[in-house]
């Protein structure tokens, strides 16, 4: 089958699995209550990962899928802290322990949108109701266009292990066309401040599929973020989802390109960090060697989560701020979206919760299925039904449907063991969704919620 006719069969909207099952599958039937219950079944011996949502940034990209807003001054940026110390306390009290925390991850919108004493507050609320480990990872997501000396002097305080910097292209032609104006300088002096206060693993965040972008200037970025000396690059494809991102409609439609065009564009970025030596972590990131993500891959130890393909292996991931997901043994659990409705459950001193899904045993093993998939790149199906005290025969009901992808040359299959081909590699989510029993029915069916494959 040629690459066109591959495209045009398989570039097609599914999920991005960063859970299973995924968000369009949340409902309110998880209140505060439930979400109470969960937490204080945490097992006391569990080291918990948090994560922080900050939904501020100072302007808005144009082709920005975040949950964040523009906020103008102060005022609104404190209160939400003193929000986050609140969830902090409340969270705490329901797990009724100085529970052990081995991973931070501040993620947005920008966190550092925050001043430099609401970051130093939030982060003081989590060491009094919080054990951190001494060695505990501290990541935080970046905007180089707004980086000032205070912020890094906080991150510093908070001994920040990782980051993650916000690039998306260099070319002023596709800056401008998305309303982010961002040098090569600019970027070039957040990593430098980074480095500086001791971040080990430095990501950058590229885009694909903007407008003006071609292959070769997609490859062009990539070769000029290298010289940054990045230990992760995460290479997304832009997804244009208008009708749940408004302001996207901004960016004209007839400057995006085709799904060829973008196909070309990713394979482009991603022979530029093969050829410097970068191993492939699955669908999207990119690790040096000798980077602890790169190591884990090697090992087999490649997790997904929200904030995409980790290292981090703890089972129960709390999530702190407007709209932050949560993961627990019981299901997921998120928090209300909008701002306002966040601020009045807390100030009620209720637990800000909107809407969850509780995992049954068939979602575990399928997780498990579609986990193994996005990471791995491959999955055993008896094993993995076996692990989870399961009959196989559920799975191989999929059976007819990888012996097509099979044969459209998307994976080997030899009626247990599925793996992806090179040629099926950019398509992992199809042979995903293959897995997903909610996909066909349910709010998913027959409407435009995911953004395009490819
Ligand atoms: C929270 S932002 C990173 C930190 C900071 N706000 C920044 O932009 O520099 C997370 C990343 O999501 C990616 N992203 C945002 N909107 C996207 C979209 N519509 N499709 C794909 N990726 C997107 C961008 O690469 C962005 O760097
Ligand atoms: S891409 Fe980053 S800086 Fe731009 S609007 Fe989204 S969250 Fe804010």
């Amino acid at each position: 089958m040629t690459q066109v006719d591959l495209l045009a069969r398989y570039d097609q909207r599914v999920p991005r699995y960063t859970s299973y099952p995924t968000a369009p599958h949340f409902s309110p039937a998880v209140d505060a209550a439930t979400y109470a219950g969960w937490l204080a079944a945490v097992p006391e011996q569990a080291a918990v990962s948090l994560y922080l949502h900050v939904p501020f940034c100072e302007q808005l990209c144009l082709f920005c899928g975040c949950h964040t807003t523009v906020a103008r001054h102060n005022a609104p940026r404190e209160s939400y802290a003193a929000l986050l110390e609140a969830e902090i306390g409340l969270v705490a009290a329901a797990l009724g322990r100085r529970q052990r925390v081995a991973q931070i991850h501040w993620g947005g919108g920008t966190p550092t949108a925050l001043p430099a004493d609401s970051l130093r507050a939030v982060f003081a609320a989590l060491r009094a109701h919080f054990d951190l480990a001494p060695d505990a990872e501290i990541a935080v997501e970046i905007d180089p266009r707004n980086l000032p000396e205070d912020r890094v002097q906080a991150l510093a305080d908070m001994g920040v292990t990782r980051a993650s910097l916000g690039v998306q292209d260099f070319d002023p032609a596709v800056q401008h066309a998305v309303q982010r104006l961002q040098s090569f300088a600019m970027t070039r002096d957040a990593a430098a401040s980074l480095r500086r206060i001791g971040v080990r693993s430095l990501n950058l965040d590229l885009l694909y599929g903007l407008p003006h972008q071609t292959a070769a200037s997609v490859a062009a970025t990539m070769r000029q973020a290298l010289e940054l000396a990045p230990d992760r690059v995460a290479v997304f494809g832009y997804a244009h989802v208008p009708w749940m991102k408004p302001h996207q409609r901004l960016l004209s439609e007839a400057d995006l390109p085709d799904g060829p065009a973008r196909f070309a564009q990713r394979q482009a970025a991603e022979a530029v960090l093969v050829e410097a030596g970068f191993r492939r972590i699955g669908l999207d990131h990119y690790a040096r060697a000798g980077d602890a993500l790169a190591e884990a891959e090697a090992a087999g130890r490649v997790r997904r989560n929200f904030q995409g393909y980790t290292v981090d292996d703890a089972e129960l991931l709390i999530g702190l701020g407007a709209s932050a997901i949560g993961a627990l043994a019981q299901g997921y659990v998120q928090n209300a979206a909008r701002i306002p409705v966040y601020a009045e459950a807390l100030r009620a001193g209720a637990l800000p919760v909107a809407r969850g899904v509780a995992l049954s045993a068939e979602d575990r093993l399928r997780r498990s299925v579609i986990e193994a998939l996005m990471c791995e790149l491959a999955a055993d199906l008896p094993a993995l039904a076996r692990a989870h005290g399961a009959e196989p025969s559920g799975l191989l009901a999929a059976a007819p449907r990888l012996a097509g992808l099979a044969e459209d040359g998307l994976i080997r299959w030899d009626g247990a063991r599925v793996e992806l081909t090179e040629t099926g590699r950019p398509f992992v989510r199809n042979v995903a969704a293959v897995f997903d029993t909610y996909l066909a029915v349910g709010p998913e069916a027959g409407v435009r919620r995911h953004a395009r494959s490819i």
